[in-house]
């Protein structure tokens, strides 16, 4: 009895395509002119039930079955994706204000203050929502290139306005003047 267990767990998951159960082979036969063969046989023999299933009715149950696992752990994908969104949101609500903050602060001449405001608050925004959301139960970031579009984006605007802090491109000179150069 245990050893017909050990043989039955030891072959169940492994079966490929080249392997169906004539039942799934018959199941997927009917079906090639509307579902890929490769496709069929590989969704349902990866399967314990479908590949155990002695008739039609049990291979559309489990293949039934099988969509509802796979959709549910879609749904549960897509939870924590909206939970740990809802933290960039946060985020980048607060990369904004203070981008709007530093370019106030800019526009006043106080170019400490702006690169401070936008290095401090701003700068690693968009890679901390993206770290958030690949160390997040989804794994995965569904707005990667955004948060790296935005991330070259403000490291450009603070490497900018580094120069007016840094006075190399500040004050009287003029942009203009410098190109001349
Ligand atoms: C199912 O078809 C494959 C080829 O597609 C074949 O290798 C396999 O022996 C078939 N299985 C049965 C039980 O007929
Ligand atoms: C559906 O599949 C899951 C996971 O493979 C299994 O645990 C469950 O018993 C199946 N349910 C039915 C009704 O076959
Ligand atoms: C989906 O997952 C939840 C737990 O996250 C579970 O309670 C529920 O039974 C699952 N539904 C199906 C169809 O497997
Ligand atoms: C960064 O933002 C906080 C408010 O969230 C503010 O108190 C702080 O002064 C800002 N830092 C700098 C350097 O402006
Ligand atoms: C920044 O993100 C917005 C949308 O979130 C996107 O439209 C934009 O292309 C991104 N990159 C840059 C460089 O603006």
């Amino acid at each position: 009895m245990a050893l017909l267990l050990l043989i039955a767990a030891a072959t169940a998951p492994g079966l490929a395509a080249g392997s169906s159960s004539s039942v799934i082979n018959a199941t997927c036969a009917e079906l090639s002119s509307t579902q890929p063969l490769d496709f069929c046989l590989g969704v349902l023999s990866a399967d314990q039930a479908a590949a155990e299933a002695t008739d039609v009715r049990a291979v559309a149950a489990a293949a039934v079955n099988i969509t509802a696992q796979k959709a549910n752990s879609t749904l549960r994908a897509i939870a924590y994706l909206t939970h740990d969104l809802s933290g960039c949101r946060g985020y980048y609500s607060k990369m904004t204000r203070s981008l709007a903050d530093g370019l106030a602060d800019f526009r006043a001449g106080r170019f400490r203050d702006a690169s401070d405001e936008i290095v401090v608050n701003a700068t690693n925004v968009p890679l901390d929502c993206s770290i958030s959301l690949f160390e997040g139960n989804a794994a995965k970031d569904p707005i990667d290139q955004e948060n790296n579009d935005n991330q070259s984006l403000v490291q450009l605007a603070a490497d900018i306005v580094d120069l007016f802090v840094k006075k190399r491109l500040g004050g009287d000179q003029r942009v203009t003047r410098v190109r001349g150069n």
